[in-house]
């Protein structure tokens, strides 16, 4: 039997601006995505039913069962590539009990480094790992084009999960572009206690603007941050990072403010809350600098924990197909 492992990374958003709210609910965007080296990872294997196991930071509160974003990609892929049931096992009824379900004879481990409903889009990377490490599994032989089209109906940050690296990201986030980006950059993740509903936060950002009576206009691209990224020059890029989602994130979790003026304090090129939050994202000149952030944001007690990122990195990898004997 071959098992399939995928690595698949964080992201974080350089810029985020948000449009009135579509008809179908969801706001129209432009973003900067930006993967950093903070990785989940995805193991599929053939079983009989379909199951899921999660493992590490924030377990607890990932469902594994269909709900699960990863279980509910591989079974998007099973029905798009047409797999014949001979090659995915029958699943067997739904038994809560043991986390099993109704999706495709599949077992998905997913071992977790990225917080979960922390606005690092985790849920959407063990997505974009499952979607990967299936295709290679049952060799469905997608292109990664097709995979996003897939990725794209399962969650907006899905596809660029898939990808990697720097990319603008237009539509509800899922129509991509490549940025052009030079060098590398040094970040610092600060995590909070608890995470914060993607939805509520949106829902938030609406009412703020609605009590302020703002007018909401198209968003567009920054060309500022895009030359900055071009330039690779971490002190030009710092002061162009933005967040339209980072007042509603704010209002939901005031304790947040502590936490950005503590990087900046402590010497942050540029600092936001990382999409719809609660984590804050520092960016800073080195790597030594972001040793030195991690002390000093983890000693002021103003954040659950910190650590060091860089970026860009590429999306989701195959990292092993392992021979397992028997
Ligand atoms: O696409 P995804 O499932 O990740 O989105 C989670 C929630 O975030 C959506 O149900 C919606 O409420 C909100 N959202 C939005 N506009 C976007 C992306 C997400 O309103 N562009």
């Amino acid at each position: 039997m071959t098992a399939v492992t995928v690595r698949v990374p964080a992201k974080i958003n350089l810029q985020l601006s948000v449009g009135p709210a579509r008809p179908d609910g969801y706001h129209e965007l432009v973003t900067v995505f930006h993967g950093v080296s903070l990785y989940d990872e995805v193991t599929v294997d053939h079983a009989d039913r379909g199951t899921v196991t999660v493992s590490g930071e924030g377990a607890e509160s990932v469902p594994a069962d269909d709900a699960n974003l990863a279980m509910r990609a591989a079974a998007a892929l099973a029905k798009a590539a047409g797999l014949p049931p001979r090659r995915i096992p029958r699943a067997a009824p739904a038994t809560a009990a043991d986390g099993s379900g109704t999706g495709p004879g599949v077992l998905i481990e997913i071992r977790k480094w990225i917080p979960v409903a922390a606005g690092l889009a985790g849920g959407s990377a063990d997505a974009a790992a499952a979607l990967v490490a299936c295709n290679e599994l049952w060799r469905a032989g997608l292109s990664v084009a097709e995979l996003a089209e897939i990725a794209a109906g399962i969650g907006s940050d899905v596809p660029f999960a898939l990808y990697g690296g720097t990319s603008v990201g237009l539509g509800r986030g899922e129509r991509l572009t490549p940025a052009l980006v030079a060098g590398q950059y040094h970040w610092v993740l600060a995590f909070a206690t608890g995470g914060l509903s993607t939805a509520d936060v949106y829902r938030t950002c609406d009412r703020i603007r609605n009590n302020r009576g703002i007018v909401v206009a198209p968003p567009k691209p920054s060309t500022e941050l895009m030359a900055a990224l071009r330039s690779g020059d971490p002190a030009e890029v710092g002061p162009l990072l933005s967040n339209e989602l980072q007042p509603a994130a704010l209002s939901l979790r005031p304790d947040l403010r502590r936490t950005l003026a503590a990087g900046r304090e402590y010497g942050a090129l540029g600092g936001v809350v990382s999409g719809s939050g609660p984590t804050c994202v520092f960016l800073v000149a080195d790597a030594q600098r972001a040793v030195d952030l991690v002390v000093a944001l983890t000693g002021a007690g103003v954040c659950r924990s910190a650590v060091r990122a860089t970026g860009p990195v590429q999306g989701a990898v195959l990292t092993s197909p392992t021979e397992v004997s028997g």
